[in-house]
This record gives C-alpha cells, sequence and structure tokens, in this order.
C-alpha cells in the first residue's frame, strides 16, 4: 500500500538505505516541509511495515523551471525486486501529473540507473560523483514514455516556481 505522509514518517528509512553512515541531518532535505512537496510510503501489506519512501517537490532546472524533482527513492534489502519502487515511482509520477508540472527529473545513483531506465528516465551528462553515495548521473522523464508526463506543458501549472535555484548537489539519492 502506498500512502502520502510527512518527512517525519519516512526519514529513518530514507536514512538507514541512502544515507547509513551520515548524521541524521544529512537526510534532511531542505525541501522537506514545504507545501508542494510529496513524500510517499510504502507499507507492506501483510505487516504494516514501513519498506518504501520517495519523495518529489518542485526544484527548476536551467530549462524547465516548472520541472519537478524525485529524491530520496529508497526500498528496503529484502524487498527489492518485488515491484514496491515501481509502485511508489508510479505513484510519485502521478502526484508530479496532478501538479501539472511539464518535467520531472532526478539525480540518479549510477547502480540505479537500470530502474529509472526501466520506467522512461533518459541519462544525459557525465557521471559525477557525489561524496559518501558515489557516482551519479541526471536523468530525466522521458515525455514520450507510456506514463509520461506528456501534454501537461500545456496545462496550467498548480504552482509557481520561476525562481532558478542552484541544484543541491551535497546529498543526493
Ligand atoms: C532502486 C530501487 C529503489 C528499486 O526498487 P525495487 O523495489 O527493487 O524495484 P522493483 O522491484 O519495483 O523493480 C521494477 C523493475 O525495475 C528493475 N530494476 C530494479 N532495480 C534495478 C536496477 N538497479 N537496475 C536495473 N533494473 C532494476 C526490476 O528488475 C523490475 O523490472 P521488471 O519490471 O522487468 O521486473 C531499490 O533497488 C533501492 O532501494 N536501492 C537502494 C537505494 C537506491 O539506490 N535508491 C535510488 C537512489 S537514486
Amino acid at each position: 500500500m502506498i500512502k502520502r505522509v510527512d518527512a517525519a514518517t519516512i526519514r529513518p528509512l530514507r536514512r538507514a538505505i541512502l544515507r547509513p553512515t551520515r548524521p541524521p541531518e544529512a537526510s534532511i532535505y531542505r525541501q522537506d516541509d514545504d507545501e508542494m512537496t510529496v513524500h510517499l510510503a510504502a507499507y507492506d501489506d501483510a505487516t504494516g511495515e514501513l519498506v518504501g519512501c520517495v519523495t518529489v517537490f518542485p526544484e527548476p532546472v536551467d530549462d524547465e523551471p516548472r520541472a519537478w524533482r524525485l529524491r530520496g527513492m529508497a526500498v528496503a534489502a529484502d524487498l527489492r525486486g518485488t515491484g514496491v519502487g515501481a509502485a511508489l515511482l508510479a505513484a510519485a509520477i502521478e502526484a508530479v501529473q496532478s501538479a501539472g508540472a511539464p518535467l520531472l527529473w532526478c539525480e540518479a545513483r549510477e547502480a540505479a540507473e537500470g530502474f529509472y531506465e526501466k520506467h522512461g528516465f533518459v541519462g544525459s551528462g557525465e557521471l559525477f560523483d557525489v561524496p559518501v553515495a558515489g557516482p551519479h548521473r541526471h536523468m530525466r522523464l522521458n515525455r514520450s514514455a507510456p506514463g509520461s508526463l506528456l501534454g501537461l506543458g500545456s496545462r496550467r501549472s498548480s504552482y509557481s516556481n520561476g525562481t532558478r535555484r542552484d541544484r543541491d548537489r551535497d546529498g543526493l539519492g
């Protein structure tokens, strides 16, 4: 089951999977408590345990001020390969679509690139290194992929965030 939750609910899992050797503050994103930010949690239907999380929020890229970013995608190790990640990603894309955003992007860990590619993301540019987290690549959801954000550019956005901000590259994934 996928549920919308607050940041505090998913932070321990986010930290355990993505930043286990860093202090808890390293798992706080500056957009975590923004009104538009959507945190999604996956719960094991049998045990009710939190087993996965992802976060999406408005963050401009150079060529698209209304873009949204996906961060903090994580699935408990013992449940990987069972569809939890795919369900979270689909729900995240749906949330971004509902917000009327024309573009969804992420900085993907090299090891997870195949997961995003499978779901319509396309990588661009060189791999870049993130201390502790390793190599990452910029990826964007392909507008012509099935289930993509095709056509949403013409819809009125439900948020306005035209200011360019420097990409936050100190803690990705
Ligand atoms: C990446 C991650 C979120 C994927 O979640 P998951 O629950 O294992 O993914 P799913 O079981 O839903 O897999 C969906 C599909 O993607 C594929 N897939 C999953 N991880 C993959 C990977 N790393 N490379 C290539 N394909 C992958 C699966 O084989 C499956 O394909 P199928 O539909 O043909 O069966 C999970 O492995 C994870 O939490 N990894 C550690 C943290 C991490 O790297 N997060 C990403 C940060 S950018």
